[in-house]
């Protein structure tokens, strides 16, 4: 509990040092994605393994992360903001240890198997980004 209301200030004080510059406004993909679909894939655990460090609104799912913000933390984010923290954390909190789920580049010891490919897809990331933007 004393962690995760660390973690929470240090990411508000976080937030409020980089608002505005850290954004990517407009979707990867063209369009908006879908919410349902996106959280379908936050709950997944074999997919974006999301609720390994967050909590949030899945009253069916019994285990939930407390490494991380609660998932409703999102709605003091812009959509923006969300998409960028999804895409690469490191962005916003350096020593982040979410990963970055759509990001190629600056990466260590990657398997031969992964190099070039992002953990998720854009349409993936846009339908996670549709659905966290309705917590708001
Ligand atoms: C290994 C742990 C870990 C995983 C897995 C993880 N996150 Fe995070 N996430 C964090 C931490 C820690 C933060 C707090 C800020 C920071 O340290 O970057 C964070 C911050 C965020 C934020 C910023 C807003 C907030 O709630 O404070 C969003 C949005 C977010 N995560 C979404 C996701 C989504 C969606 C997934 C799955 C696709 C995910 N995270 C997976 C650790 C994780």
């Amino acid at each position: 509990m004393l962690r995760f209301f660390t973690l929470n200030i240090l990411f508000f004080i976080a937030c409020s040092v980089s608002a505005g510059d850290d954004a990517i406004p407009a979707p990867l993909t063209g369009a908006r994605g879908d919410p349902g679909r996106g959280r379908a894939l936050v709950a997944n655990r074999q997919v974006g393994l999301c609720l390994l460090c967050h909590s949030g609104p899945f009253p069916e799912e019994r285990f939930q992360g407390n490494l991380a913000p609660d998932l409703r933390n999102a709605a003091l984010l812009t959509e923006g903001q969300v998409r960028q923290r999804i895409v690469d954390p490191g962005k916003a909190n350096p020593g982040s240890m979410m990963p970055a789920y759509f990001r190629t580049e600056g990466l260590t010891r990657v398997a031969p198997a992964f190099k070039g490919k992002t953990v998720l897809t854009a349409e993936q990331i846009e339908d996670i980004v549709a659905y966290l933007v309705t917590l708001k």
